[in-house]
């Protein structure tokens, strides 16, 4: 069996061929630099790239795949949440394709697939989690810690109050002047900076988060810092850098820790797109070893927003029998 997966929740379109033993034939993704000089992404621009860009990416992914069209078994698609404009792209594109092939249809929760990225096998060896896992879901727009119980059974046990990881590190990049998107920039600088700074951060009970403390604390520390030195920001971008990722890391981990205590999971991970960040990667690790967990860290490719993510979840809901139907629409939260 071979499913074709969809994705476009933000500014990337994604298009993945899987097996059905969760062996990614393709993944295809087709990024949109005309976001690059506002700074953010700009929903309707996006929505207008994805429709130039999906059926050149699905064209791709089929043929990198070697599997015919006719060939498919199910599609798989982003419903939510994302960009309301951007997810109805792949979401129509989807209900067309599966009903002009007459095939099954399946809705995807991006953040679902985003954990199950870890259960893709690109190799019949490659290692794949035990249940109970613990995730740490971490992008642009949310932060959560995830218990999974199975691959359809989640419970977030903590999340962010109000901004997300992924935000706070964007915005401190953008008062540092950088391009957005500023986590690459901000991780590339971190390496040669020292963490002289320290800001103060919001401390919430349980396992919840909270970045807007910290993002004001950043602010406000820099404003203050600029007034001494109009040149302190171009003097000390590296440290600035560093600290900021250090902040961002530390608060992340602090509250993970506190739920692998808590839960006594040994299986732990990490997802999203800030999980690309060198200073979480060997975090996480580090609590592995401190703690004796196994612990999964995406590729890097399966980090930012893919197909083959999507597939992987969509293959879980094919096995369960789970299908969409042609009336149903996008979501954006
Ligand atoms: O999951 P994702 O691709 O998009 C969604 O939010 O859906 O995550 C994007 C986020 C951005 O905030 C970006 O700056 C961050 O991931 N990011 C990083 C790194 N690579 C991407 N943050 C820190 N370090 C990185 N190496």
């Amino acid at each position: 069996m071979y499913i074709l997966a969809i994705e476009s929740s933000c500014d990337d379109t994604s298009c993945a061929v899987m097996d059905g033993n969760f062996r990614v034939l393709s993944n295809v993704t087709a990024s949109q630099k005309v976001h690059s000089e506002y700074g953010g992404v700009v929903p309707e621009l996006a929505s207008r790239a994805h429709q130039s860009n999906i059926i050149p990416v699905v064209d791709k992914a089929l043929k990198d795949s070697g599997v015919k069209k006719e060939d498919l078994t199910a599609v798989a698609f982003t419903r939510g949440p994302g960009l309301l404009g951007s997810l109805l792209v792949g979401v129509s594109f989807a209900k067309s394709f599966a009903t002009a092939l007459n095939i099954k249809m399946i809705e995807v929760n991006h953040l679902e697939a985003h954990v199950l990225a870890h259960f893709i096998k690109d190799t019949p060896e490659s290692k794949v989690p035990d249940f109970p896992m613990l995730c740490l879901l971490v992008s642009g727009g949310n932060t959560q810690i995830i218990r999974l119980d199975s691959p359809r059974k989640m419970e977030i046990i903590g999340k962010t109050i109000d901004d997300a990881a992924g935000e706070t590190i964007d915005k401190a990049a953008k008062i540092l002047s950088l391009p957005y998107p500023g986590g690459p920039h901000i991780d590339r600088l971190s390496k040669q900076g020292k963490p002289t700074l320290k800001f103060s951060q919001s401390h919430i009970p349980d396992l919840d988060y909270s970045f807007s403390g910290l993002k004001t604390s950043i602010l406000y520390t820099l404003r203050d810092k600029l007034k001494e030195n109009p040149n302190y920001i171009e003097e000390n971008l590296c440290d600035i850098a560093c600290s900021v990722q250090k902040a961002v890391v530390d608060s992340l981990l602090f509250k993970f820790e506190k739920a692998i205590k808590a839960t006594k999971i040994k299986n732990i991970a990490i997802a999203g797109g800030v999980s690309a960040n060198s200073a979480l990667r060997e975090g996480i690790s580090n609590l592995g070893t401190k703690y004796g967990c196994e612990v999964f860290i995406p590729k890097f490719s399966y980090t930012t927003d893919n197909a083959a993510m999507v597939a992987a979840a969509g293959l879980f809901k094919y096995l369960d029998g789970e299908f969409a139907d042609l009336s149903l629409t996008a979501y954006a939260r």
